[in-house]
């Protein structure tokens, strides 16, 4: 029997209150929110990478910000070992801090530029009293050789480094608190092509080597499939998609997925025009459609799916997706 999940989404909603416009306010207009997600349920289980991919705005940070706690949902829970986070104090949410780390897209805005690399790897260490004061000098070597950075780094700054090298340092400030779960934001998406693959790569060796748990966050397609074994596709806040990575890219079964497919046709050649492409703009997160949040840009949908919400609903094989014509297009293998 498998595990149980290292990570439980159950249901979770974030809504983001706008501003309120004045001309609103003087007509006596209800404020306006953004549902950022939207019922979102999925599991994540230990030592598996789970890729988050879907149109910009729909809600990818938000969940990735949500796992580690930046932001607490205002509905549902997420569980880390069966306890919802939103309840850990004191020790237990230290160790939880610890323990579910965050890379960021940017790790140049989050090293401090006046630090030497020593110094930004030893405070990690020493927040959270990874090492006896003696040891650490050995350990910041040991972190610079796991993430591939000469042992002279250590006595430079970080703008003395490329995009790649800065990256590889971020990464080593977040193992070095030996976490068990890593959720990364674009993790690449700011570096060049030639170096997005070293970094991904330095990912997947780590995850192997240290097993880890990864939540990978992505527009490249490309790189989630070959980096997850598992992947979530979202839409305008809610999950419409989840599966195994093969069986996401050779047989999606949401239209929509199908769509993001066809939308980057470097994917798979033989599918090159032939799956539907949506159609239409996204709809506003502040005014979603009744039924499937995809239904208006859906090639497909017919007038159950503009009144009623299909749930997720398993296929085959762990694999689900919330479409009401899910057996009737599904793109087979
Ligand atoms: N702090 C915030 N305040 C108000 N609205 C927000 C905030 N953060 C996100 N949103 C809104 O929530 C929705 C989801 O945003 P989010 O950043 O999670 O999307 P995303 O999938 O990460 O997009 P991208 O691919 O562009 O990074 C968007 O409509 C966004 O405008
Ligand atoms: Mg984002």
């Amino acid at each position: 029997m498998r595990e149980p999940a290292l990570i439980s989404v159950e249901d979770v909603g974030k809504v983001f209150p706008m501003t309120h416009s004045l001309l609103r306010y003087m007509r006596g207009m209800p404020q306006l929110s953004v549902n950022a997600l939207n019922g979102v349920s999925f599991d994540i289980h230990r030592g598996e990478t789970v890729g988050i991919v879907g149109e910009s705005g729909c809600g990818k940070s938000t969940l990735a910000r949500c796992l580690v706690r930046l932001h607490d949902c205002d509905s549902g829970q997420i569980r880390f070992e069966g306890k919802d986070i939103a309840a850990l104090e004191g020790t237990a949410r230290r160790q939880f801090n610890r323990r579910v780390q965050m890379i960021f897209q940017d790790p140049y805005s989050s090293l401090n530029p006046r630090m030497r690399v020593r110094q930004i790897l030893g405070e990690a260490l020493s927040v959270h009293r990874m090492r006896p004061k003696a040891a650490i000098p050995t350990r910041i070597a040991e972190l610079l050789d796991i993430v591939r950075l000469p042992s002279d780094a250590a006595d430079k700054f970080p703008h003395e480094f490329s995009g790649g090298q800065r990256q590889r340092i971020g990464i080593a400030r977040a193992l070095a608190v030996e976490p068990e779960v890593l959720v990364a934001d674009e993790l690449v998406s700011a570096l060049d092509v030639s170096v997005q693959a070293q970094v991904v790569n330095l990912l997947l060796r780590l995850q192997e080597e240290l097993g880890l748990t990864v939540v990978f966050v992505a527009h490249d397609l490309r790189l989630v499939r070959h980096i997850s074994h598992r992947v979530v596709v979202m839409y305008l806040g809610r999950v419409v998609e989840i599966g195994p990575t093969e069986r996401i890219f050779s047989a999606p079964a949401h239209p929509y997925t199908q769509a993001l497919l066809a939308a980057a046709p470097e994917m798979d050649p033989r599918r090159r025009n032939t799956a539907p492409a949506a159609r239409g703009e996204l709809p506003s997160p502040l005014n979603l459609p009744p039924g499937c949040a995809f239904s208006t840009r859906c090639p497909l949908a017919t007038d159950r799916c503009r009144a009623e919400r299909p749930a997720l609903r398993a296929t085959e094989n762990g694999h689900m997706a919330a479409c009401h014509l899910v057996d009737t297009h599904a793109v087979t293998a």
